[in-house]
């Protein structure tokens, strides 16, 4: 039987909504929520990603600024930017769009927002947060995965999930979730032997890895959740990291790309700078 689509576009409006009713509630005591998105060069895709996260400020009821800086920007004109809105009240989130251009050093950047304002979750102390299991913003991505994958009602505990791609920005952060829901969870990279065998484990499945049909329907265990981070452009076309068509016919649940993990990334990106705004 093939496996339930965990509609990421229906939930992200769910999302929205919630965070919706929350601006709103703060606008009214005069405290708009407000997020600076800061875009350094002209990379297409970047474009596109900070486009709609504009887009959906104006939906939710956010105010927006969009800093869109030249490529060759120098790190002490960016971080002088960051300044600028660590000190401005109206802002509560600021959002550095990764990656930046080579020359530009993105920890030294992260690090220069204010903690209070990172709603991505990157700075350091957040993600030592994370790490100590205290409470803290959580990365936008992870935070949406992890809703779809409650949106099951599958209990997790005691759960194989396994994690394919360690970065900072999922592949970590996804681990400790996982981890703070108490499964056993395998954190696989590019240097991993035998994959397939650390996949075939596994009741929860995350492909984090931006290679287009990476995950295969033989790596998948019958009845497994699968959330595909990927996002890769083959021939004009937006694909996942997991071989769709092959894998939902083994996989209880699957979350498609498009309408997957994309969409609630930006809702949990509004629902993380509401959250910001509540608690300035
Ligand atoms: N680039 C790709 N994903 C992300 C994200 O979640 N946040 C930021 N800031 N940049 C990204």
């Amino acid at each position: 039987m093939a496996a339930t689509l965990l509609d990421g576009k229906a939930m992200a409006q769910e999302v929205r909504a919630l965070a919706r009713e929350r601006a709103a509630a703060l606008a009214e005591k005069g405290r708009q929520p407000g997020l600076a998105v800061i875009l350094v060069g002209n990379d297409p895709a970047s474009e596109i990603y900070v486009r709609n996260k504009g887009r959906a400020c104006e939906d939710t009821g956010i105010r927006s600024e969009t800093i869109h800086l030249p490529a060759d920007t120098a790190q002490e004109t960016l971080e002088e930017e960051i300044a600028r809105l660590n000190a401005d009240p109206a802002i509560h989130g600021i959002l550095v769009q990764l990656p930046l251009p080579a020359h530009l050093d993105a920890d030294r950047a992260l690090a220069a927002i204010r903690p209070e304002k990172d709603v991505d979750g990157f700075h350091p102390v957040n993600a030592g947060r994370l790490l100590a299991g205290q409470d803290t913003v959580l990365p936008c991505t992870p935070r949406g995965a992890m809703y779809m994958l409650k949106s099951t009602g599958l209990p997790l505990s005691g759960k194989e999930a396994v994690v394919v791609g360690r970065s900072n920005i999922v592949g970590k952060p996804m681990a400790l979730l996982l981890l703070r829901e108490n499964c056993t969870v395998t954190l696989c990279h590019s240097r991993t032997a035998d994959l397939a065998a650390h996949t075939r484990r596994a009741d929860i499945l995350v492909a984090a890895v931006g290679r287009p049909g990476l995950i295969t329907a033989d790596m998948v265990k019958p009845g497994a959740v699968v959330i595909d981070v990927g996002i890769n452009r083959v021939e004009g076309k937006v694909v996942g990291d997991v071989d769709f068509a092959g894998v939902r016919e083994t996989a209880g649940w699957i979350t498609p790309v498009p309408g997957g993990c994309g969409p609630m990334t930006i809702a949990m990106l509004m629902l993380n700078t509401v959250e910001a705004a509540e608690r300035a």
